[in-house]
């Protein structure tokens, strides 16, 4: 498939379509994998990766993800580029689009990955900003269709901060239809434009109590209380004890709940072992599902 946009920055440039065929491109994927390997599609293709703030799953996937695909991946710490030193966003996107076929960057402001996608003549991916994290919540929701079979009638609880996370899960529940009530503290929530923007598209409840948003849920999402960009760690009072995933307030969500989680999670604040570690928990499908959804998206953007 063959996508409308040049760039995924944030998930709203996806028709529900689209988004729709990605997941059952990600889900093809995963099984050529398995029956004994991927076709490639993107043979002497080759992606660059900026990344100005560490990485495990995102760096790893779409490396592994071009291997797969028969193309290459090339890790550019943005300390160790001539941007360190002054050299122009414009002027390094407009150069990297000379060399590789799309590039991919984790940064602090979400502006960055504007200007990149402004000056790059090849597609750019947000491998996440202080705002949005697009390629997460294309994993999350391939997990959810592979547990539940279905996205069509299911209710989404997030519990904990209202953040670049969160946002995505808005818009990807704006593409699919699935509901959502997400709990923070006060003073915490998801962006109240994204809010606005997707409300004309699913039901979204915002509160600042999580047994009343797990009530009933099907799938049940937290993530850290301290983000790269926000790692104050005098935030984590403000969640504990009240907005911690834990038994007693899972058993408020439905019997056959999943528990979900993009990690690295920090076990005893915003989910217990018990949970994270238990039987409802999918966070390793999740991760894995990183890898399958970066390849059908470099698949749809990178032009053959
Ligand atoms: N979930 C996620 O994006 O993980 P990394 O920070 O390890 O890439
Ligand atoms: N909210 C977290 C997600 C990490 C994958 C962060 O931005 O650090």
């Amino acid at each position: 498939m063959i996508l409308k946009t040049k760039d995924l920055l944030t998930l709203a440039e996806l028709s529900p379509k689209e988004f729709s065929q990605l997941i059952e491109l990600s889900i093809k994927l995963k099984k050529e994998l398995k029956k004994g390997g991927t076709k490639p599609i993107l043979k002497n293709k080759t992606l660059s990766m900026i990344f100005q703030k560490p990485s495990t799953r995102t760096r790893v996937s779409f490396e592994t993800g071009m291997f797969q695909l028969g193309g290459h991946a090339i890790n550019l710490s943005s300390n160790d580029m001539q941007l360190s030193r002054g050299e122009s966003l414009e002027d390094t996107a407009k150069t990297l689009s000379r060399y590789t076929d799309c590039i991919m960057a984790r940064v602090y402001d979400h502006d960055l990955l504007e200007k990149l996608s402004k000056h790059a003549t090849v597609p750019v991916i947000n491998g996440l900003s202080d705002s949005f994290h697009p390629c997460q919540i294309l994993a999350d929701f391939m997990t959810i269709k592979e547990q539940k079979g279905k996205l069509e009638g299911l209710k989404i609880a997030w519990i904990g901060d209202g953040n670049n996370v969160c946002n995505s899960m808005i818009y990807g529940c704006a593409l699919s239809g699935v509901k959502i009530s997400i709990a923070t503290p006060k003073g915490f929530e998801p962006n109240k434009v994204v809010i606005k923007e997707s409300k004309k598209s699913t039901e979204i409840e915002l509160t600042s109590d999580p047994m009343k948003s797990i009530s009933d849920a099907d799938v049940v999402v937290t993530d850290t209380f301290t983000s790269i960009h926000n790692s104050d760690p005098k935030r984590i009072k403000k969640f504990l004890p009240k907005f911690q995933v834990n038994p007693t307030l899972m058993k408020n969500s439905k019997n056959n709940s999943i528990f979900m989680h993009c990690l690295p999670a920090k076990r005893g604040n915003e989910v217990t072992s018990s949970v994270i570690d238990g039987p409802q928990s999918v966070v390793w499908d999740e991760a894995e599902n990183r890898l399958h959804t970066q390849k059908a998206l470099l698949v749809s953007l990178i032009r053959a």
